[in-house]
């Protein structure tokens, strides 16, 4: 959001799923006064994302047009950025929720890694579609003092021993978490 969406207070950004990545951005965003549209399979995750401060929560399988509903929020302009976590499932509607030379930031693919996609939705929206994988130690260091400076706790659904690593891979494979799983690595 900071280094690739350039996004400042009042610019719109829209989160997928309540995962991991999902709520550390919303919790990020909401410091910064951006506003937040996320999507959610549960209508109580969606509240509990609003209570973080979400501005607007749509239930993605209820909605399966998610992306009109989005641009339907931002008055028919779109979104600023979409934090893609979805990948194949969802890359396409997120060309439908970004604004003309909106950003989408390409960091998952929950939904399978392989997609057919049309180039004339890059064209027609004037998008900017970005990789992201890890960042440098200077972005690290830039994030960690905005966490410490806005007393941003990470939410964490659930702490496993390393002796129940695969109880922790199977809790998040059942998609039941809200926020992080930890495996605690030392004693
Ligand atoms: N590039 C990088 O550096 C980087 C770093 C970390 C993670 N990742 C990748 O980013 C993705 C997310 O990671 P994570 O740790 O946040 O995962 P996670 O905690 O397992 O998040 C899963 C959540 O995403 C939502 N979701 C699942 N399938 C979806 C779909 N088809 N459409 C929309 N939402 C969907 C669900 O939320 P609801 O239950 O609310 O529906 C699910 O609970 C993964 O693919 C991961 O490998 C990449």
């Amino acid at each position: 959001m900071v280094e690739h969406g350039n996004v400042i207070a009042g610019r719109t950004v829209l989160l997928q799923g309540t995962g991991g990545v999902s709520i550390f951005g919303l919790q990020l965003a909401h410091a910064m006064g951006v506003q937040v549209i996320i999507t959610s399979s549960s209508d109580e995750k969606l509240a509990r994302a609003k209570k973080l401060g979400a501005n607007y929560g749509i239930n993605y399988k209820s909605t399966p047009d998610w992306e009109k509903a989005a641009t339907d929020f931002t008055d028919g302009r779109g979104v600023d950025q979409v934090i893609e976590v979805g990948g194949a499932g969802t890359l396409t509607r997120s060309f439908g929720a970004i604004r003309v030379g909106g950003k989408i930031s390409l960091i998952g693919g929950l939904s399978g890694p392989a997609t057919e996609l049309n180039p004339g939705l890059i064209l027609a929206r004037r998008a900017n579609v970005q990789g992201i994988s890890v960042g440098s130690t200077q972005m690290f260091e830039a994030m960690n003092l905005a966490i410490a400076a806005n007393g941003i706790k990470p939410v964490i659904d659930k702490v496993f021993g390393f002796d129940q690593v695969q109880a922790a891979y199977r809790h998040m494979a059942s998609g039941a978490h809200f926020g992080k799983i930890v495996i605690r690595v030392a004693v």
